[in-house]
C-alpha cells in the first residue's frame, strides 16, 4: 500500500486527508493518506527515515514549507523561485520537491471567474508565504499590472527582491484605496478574515463594478471581504477551489491523474468539522 502524509505543527484538523482518501477511492487506488504532526526541530530526521515503502509523498503545511524545502536537494523550478514546497515525491529514488500553492490558486480563479491576465491592476493583500506563490502564479499567467500592499512594508520589498518581480508597492491604506479605483482583481493572502480572527478593513466600493474580489481564506467559505464583495455587485472569489486545486496538482504528481474538483468534493470537504 502506498502511504501519504501531510504533515505540520501543529497539523489540526487538515483537510488533506478528506480531499485525498476521497480521490484514493475514487480510483481504487491501494493507498493510504494520513496527517502527521513533527515538530520544526524534527523535520531532518523525519525526512532521512522515509523511503518510497513507507511513504509515497507528502503535503506540507504551516509552518514547514520553507523548512522542508531547504532539506530536500531535488526541486522543481518553480519551487526553487519560491523557495518553498508543499508537495514531495520521489524521481528517480529521490526526493523531489514541488509547489502546487500557485497552481491551485489560479486554476481556481479561472474556474470561479472570466479572470485572464486583463491589462487592469492586480493587488495582492499580504506579503507571507501564500502572496509569494500567488505573486508568482499572477505573473506567470502575464498580468502586467502588479500592486502589493502589506501592513509591514518591508516585507513586501522583500518579497519582490526575492522573487525578482517588478510589481508596486503600495505604502499605505490611502494608497491602495487609490489603487482599487482602477483595479480588476484585489486578492487577500493573509489569515485576516478567518474564523477567529479580525476582518480586513477595506472599503470596496470604490472599485470598478466588473472587478473580481479573491480571498484565499475558506473557513468561513464567505469572509467578510466576500460579503463586501457582493454586496458591491462583485465578483466573488472564495479559498476552497485554491485548497481542492493544489491538491489535485499533488495527487496528480504522486498517481499520475489529475482529478477533477467538483461540487461533490467541495460539499465533503465543507461538510468536515
Ligand atoms: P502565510 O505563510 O500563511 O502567508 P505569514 O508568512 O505569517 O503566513 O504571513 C502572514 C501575512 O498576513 C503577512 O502579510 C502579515 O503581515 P505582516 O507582514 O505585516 O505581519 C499579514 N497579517 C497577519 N495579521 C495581520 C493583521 N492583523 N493586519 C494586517 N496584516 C496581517
Amino acid at each position: 500500500m502506498q502511504q501519504l502524509y501531510v504533515i505540520g505543527w501543529p497539523i489540526g484538523h487538515s483537510k488533506s486527508p478528506i480531499i485525498h482518501n476521497h480521490w484514493i477511492k475514487k480510483y481504487g487506488l491501494d493507498a493510504n493518506y494520513a496527517q502527521k504532526a513533527i515538530a520544526p526541530q524534527d523535520i531532518a530526521k523525519f525526512i532521512s527515515g522515509l523511503t518510497p515503502q513507507n511513504c509515497w509523498g507528502f503535503n506540507i503545511t504551516i509552518p514547514h514549507k520553507q523548512a522542508v524545502f531547504a532539506n530536500i536537494n531535488n526541486r522543481q523550478n518553480l519551487a526553487k523561485i519560491l523557495g518553498a514546497t508543499n508537495t514531495i515525491s520521489w524521481q528517480d529514488n529521490q526526493l523531489y520537491a514541488s509547489n502546487t500553492d500557485g497552481y491551485g490558486f489560479n486554476t481556481n480563479l479561472s474556474e470561479l471567474s472570466d479572470w485572464s491576465a486583463v491589462d487592469q491592476p492586480v493587488i495582492i493583500y499580504g506579503a507571507g508565504g501564500a502572496a509569494r506563490a500567488i505573486l508568482q502564479s499572477m505573473q506567470d499567467a502575464g498580468a502586467k499590472h502588479l500592486y502589493i500592499y502589506n501592513r509591514t512594508t518591508a516585507r513586501a520589498e522583500k518579497l519582490l527582491a526575492d522573487l525578482k518581480i517588478e510589481a508596486n508597492i503600495l505604502n499605505n491604506k490611502a494608497e491602495l484605496q487609490a489603487c482599487l479605483a482602477t483595479a480588476g482583481l484585489f486578492i487577500n493572502t493573509t489569515s485576516l478574515g478567518m474564523n477567529g480572527e479580525t476582518e480586513l478593513d477595506i472599503d470596496l466600493s470604490a472599485m470598478p463594478k466588473t472587478g473580481i474580489v479573491s480571498d484565499i481564506v475558506y473557513t468561513p467559505l464567505q469572509t467578510g471581504l466576500l460579503k463586501q464583495a457582493e454586496l458591491q455587485g462583485l465578483v466573488s472569489v472564495d479559498g476552497l477551489g485554491m485548497l481542492l486545486h493544489q491538491a489535485a496538482k499533488a495527487f496528480e504528481i504522486w498517481f499520475g491523474i489529475l482529478p477533477k474538483v467538483d461540487q461533490q468534493l467541495r460539499d465533503l470537504v465543507l461538510n468536515d468539522s
